[in-house]
């Protein structure tokens, strides 16, 4: 209690609003000199993740209750410290924090702005293990200042939440360190009223059980996620759940307005996540399906085994995408966010290799047809291959990123092109990635010389000759 109060004080007295990060004093102590970094280290964006350690572990504890909108949290994180630590940061946006442990003990903290910077009794020597068990409670608030963005992060609903978070909305809910860069198993054990289902990533682990008219219910998600694919949506669905032909455990839960989806979206998702497993290599991860629910954010999202989507029907073009993200994006995660078109371009290209598929429209027609947009269309003068902090999400991300896949594929030939995509998946599968490193991958199997061909495609503001 009394460490909890001073850590209080502390951190009232430190949350300035016009604080802004100070650069390191030539002057400064021994213990700031080994205070962790407040940012993971992409320039892009300079306050994501941490630096110092890297987690292997979060254990989410949740309790929310939709009508006061209250969540009460305990998030426990087992990390390895990578330097000694004198403290080091989590990020975490609003929110009350009432403890913090490291290591079982008492540590005191402070807040400025979405960085919470933790200072454990005794500092923490480099290359060991080490826990955070941080105590929160408040109501979450979803980030929506990014105009390019939309909202995002842990979203309320009249009968839930929505919980979308690409691409740093996990601090919205629970305090991690909220970067790609760094990748972890997740537990979850979520407890809503009683007639409402908790919706995370991976398997249930064992049946909900129901006590005082609360139900908690119980994921793991045993393969590494990064922070932004984590879920708890949360509020009334109709579920379906088997396993796909290949024997993929397959869920989809819909929202009572989106009923007529369950079948189709259960249905879809299994096929698609087996023509996947055909094409790009075995599937990554224990359970695949999605999640429909009513609120209309405008996007779906790849949540890790569960993609999201916002408020609309599913048709079979955005189930292939998100589903093709478990491979790329997901499983091969990247390590800076300017790479995202080795996400969203992949993503997209899969969306033509499904209609190829079902004999719709081969990915050549696609790209032919998308070759006459004129030069002065937008999305020339956006080079995917550079994706933009303040326009992430661009539509040349997605669709001249997808554009570079079929260029290359025209180059290569089908059948390296579509070696490259299962050695690709294979050889990153769990890991991360950059376009250096996918270029050279192109480069090794063609035995062509690339680098003209994703120059002009990936990193030049005009349309390719
Ligand atoms: N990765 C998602 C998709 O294309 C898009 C997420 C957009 N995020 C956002 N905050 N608007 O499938
Ligand atoms: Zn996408």
């Amino acid at each position: 209690r009394g460490v909890a109060m001073l850590a209080t004080l502390i951190s009232v007295l430190a949350c300035s609003p016009a604080d802004e990060p100070t650069p390191p004093a030539a002057g400064q102590s021994a213990a700031d000199r080994r205070a962790g970094a407040p940012g993971i280290g992409d320039p892009d964006f300079p306050r994501d993740g941490n630096g110092g350690y890297d987690v292997s572990h979060y254990d989410l504890v949740v309790d929310y209750t939709p009508a006061t909108k209250r969540l009460d949290g305990v998030t426990t994180i087992s990390a390895a410290a990578t330097q000694e630590l004198s403290s080091f940061n989590l990020d975490l946006t609003g929110l009350d924090v009432r403890e913090v442990a490291v290591d079982d003990a008492p540590a005191t903290f402070t807040r400025k702005g979405d960085e919470l910077t933790v200072r454990p009794a005794r500092a923490i020597t480099g290359g060991t293990p080490f826990t955070v068990k941080v105590t929160y409670t408040g109501s979450p608030k979803p980030a929506s200042d990014n105009a390019n963005l939309g909202t995002y992060g842990f979203i309320p609903t009249p009968d839930g939440a929505f919980v979308a978070s690409e691409p740093n909305g996990s601090k919205t809910w629970f305090p991690n360190n909220d970067h790609p860069a760094d990748k972890a198993t997740f537990d979850f054990t979520i407890t809503v009223p009683a007639g409402l289902t908790a919706l995370a990533n991976g398997e249930q682990a064992g049946r909900p059980t129901t006590s005082g008219g609360r139900t908690t219910f119980r994921w793991r998600e045993r393969h590494p996620m990064a922070t932004y694919l984590a879920t708890a949506t949360l509020g009334k669905f109709d579920l379906r759940q088997g396993s796909t032909a290949a024997g993929i455990p397959n869920l989809a839960a819909t929202d009572p307005r989106f009923k007529s989806s369950l079948d189709p979206l259960y249905t879809l998702s299994g096929q698609i996540t087996d023509y996947w497993a055909t094409v790009f290599g075995p599937y990554p991860f224990s359970s695949t399906g999605g999640v429909v629910d009513d609120y209309s954010a405008g996007y779906a999202l790849e949540n890790q085994t569960k993609p999201l989507y916002g408020g609309f029907q599913p048709d079979e073009t955005i189930i292939a995408h998100e589903l093709a993200h478990q491979w790329f994006g997901n499983s091969l995660t990247i390590k800076r966010w300017k790479d995202l078109w080795l996400n969203e371009g992949f993503a997209t290209y899969a969306e033509w290799l499904w209609a190829e598929h079902k004999g719709k429209k081969t990915a050549e027609a696609t790209f032919t047809e998308l070759l006459k947009r004129p030069a002065s269309d937008p999305m020339w003068s956006y080079p995917p291959g550079r994706a933009k902090p303040d326009d992430l999400f661009n539509q040349s991300v997605y669709t001249r990123g997808g554009m570079t896949l079929h260029a290359l594929r025209r180059a290569v030939g089908d059948a390296t092109f579509f070696t490259l995509l299962k050695a690709w998946a294979a050889e990153h599968r769990y890991g991360h990635v950059t376009t250096e490193q996918f270029v050279a991958l192109a480069e090794r199997l063609s035995g062509k010389e690339l680098d003209a061909l994703f120059d002009a495609w990936l990193f030049q503001p005009r349309k390719p000759a």
